[in-house]
């Protein structure tokens, strides 16, 4: 963005002052704005911002853009993504309309193992060009900060050509982009009935050929019932620990899984899912440096519970949410919605779901010192909504459109 002064913001809203990294609690409660405001824009980043009346003079060289009365927010932080995939999966869309589970669906082999058949024969330009087209949508929806995860290779080498999608992604975008090896998604289709010694793959080929090519700043294990089991869990992240990749790891979608406890072992930036946790997975987030981040995409999709983020922040715990968007749990990456199930199907008020969207989602990627608020020195990234509302409109009328643009 170059340098600009925007005037006559009607509101500002999601102010945080410089260096609070999270909202626990209470603190999700609230949401600050200023009314009839300036932003000032240098460098890319926020400069200063304040009331009208403290208008700062500005030499020739910024812009000067008037907001004529419009609200602007912090973009979205999506904190969990799949959007490099190859083509969809419709027919389990419709086979599980018809009754059959996501487990079932991957018992037979389908699934994620669909996926990664499909990504195998696409070429790493297709593929870009799929995941390009992905990127572009989310940031019309207003996500300016993204993680994505490879997971559907599942052969070092495609898992490498996944990687190096994202890479391509960051590269050619000027928005914040986290890339995650998610080797450990499923057991690749050769190596089936044989998971340890394909944790072994994971460990001693992918993990190495993955941090020679600097791919990845996370390293992500489906730690889950009739996935990947505790002690294969702690194998593969100490491996990653060894070349500096902090784990992001999926737990507990499926049942209680021993995946946060190991998590927070790990000191992982986040344990992601939840939607099945006991008081125990919360009494060992707490005093963590771990972000619990809830899906409700994914609940909302195969129609499992929802995480329980109404008590989470009850107990004084931070709770961010993402989208999972994926082709098999959770086709949305629109993060509008997932604030709105976040009030409609949590239970958390639009204050406490907007900051779960924002300032404790980019905590869970590790961009909290660039994004989610409206802080001096964070980068600039902003949602210009179509006239000024009640935060709890976005939310409350769901799918009426909001978003004027996106300024990045
Ligand atoms: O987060 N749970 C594991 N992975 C994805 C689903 C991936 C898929 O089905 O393609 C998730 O839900
Ligand atoms: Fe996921």
């Amino acid at each position: 963005m170059k340098d600009t002064l925007f005037t006559d913001i009607g509101r500002l809203v999601g102010i945080l002052p410089q260096g609070v990294k999270q909202l626990c609690g209470k603190e999700m409660d609230r949401v600050e704005a200023i009314d009839n405001a300036f932003l000032l824009v240098k460098n890319g980043k926020i400069e200063s911002f304040g009331p009208m009346e403290n208008l700062p003079t500005v030499s020739a060289d910024v812009c000067v853009e008037s907001l004529a009365g419009k609200m602007l927010l912090p973009a979205f932080c999506d904190a969990h993504t799949h959007i490099v995939y190859a083509g969809d999966r419709l027919q389990e869309f419709v086979d599980k309309i018809n009754g059959l589970s996501y487990e079932e669906i991957a018992a037979r082999g389908g699934g994620i193992l669909n996926s990664a058949d499909l990504l195998h024969s696409t070429s790493e330009d297709s593929l870009y060009l799929q995941a390009k087209e992905r990127l572009e949508e989310m940031i019309a929806k207003g996500t300016l900060s993204m993680e994505i995860k490879s997971g559907y290779g599942l052969t070092t080498e495609d898992e490498l050509k996944m990687l190096r999608v994202i890479r391509r992604l960051k590269e050619n975008y000027p928005v914040t982009i986290k890339a995650t090896f998610l080797g450990a998604h499923a057991v690749g289709r050769k190596y089936v009935g044989r998971q340890e010694e394909y944790t072994e793959l994971v460990c001693k080929e992918m993990i190495p050929a993955v941090a020679r090519e600097k791919l990845a700043d996370f390293v992500d294990v489906f730690c889950d019932a009739g996935f990947f089991p505790v002690e294969q869990t702690a194998k593969i992240l100490s491996a990653a620990a060894a070349y500096g990749m902090r784990p992001k790891i999926h737990a507990n979608e499926l049942a209680v899984s021993g995946g946060v406890q190991v998590g927070v072992e790990f000191n992982a930036v986040s344990v992601d899912h939840l939607e099945r946790t006991t008081d125990a997975e919360m009494e060992v987030l707490r005093n963590s440096d771990t972000m619990p981040l809830m899906l409700p995409g994914a609940s909302f999709f195969l129609g499992m519970p929802y995480g329980r983020a109404k008590d989470y922040i009850g107990a004084g715990l931070p709770v961010a949410l993402a989208s999972d968007c994926n082709p098999g749990s959770s086709p949305s990456s629109d993060m509008r919605f997932i604030m709105a199930l976040g009030c409609i199907k949590m239970k958390l008020t639009p204050q406490q779901s907007f900051n779960a969207c924002t300032i404790n989602a980019a905590k869970a990627m590790g961009v909290e010192d660039l994004a989610g608020s409206i802080t001096v020195g964070k980068k600039a990234g902003f949602i210009v909504t179509n006239k000024v509302m009640e935060l709890g409109f976005i939310p409350y009328f769901h799918h009426t459109p909001f978003i004027e643009k996106v300024l990045y």
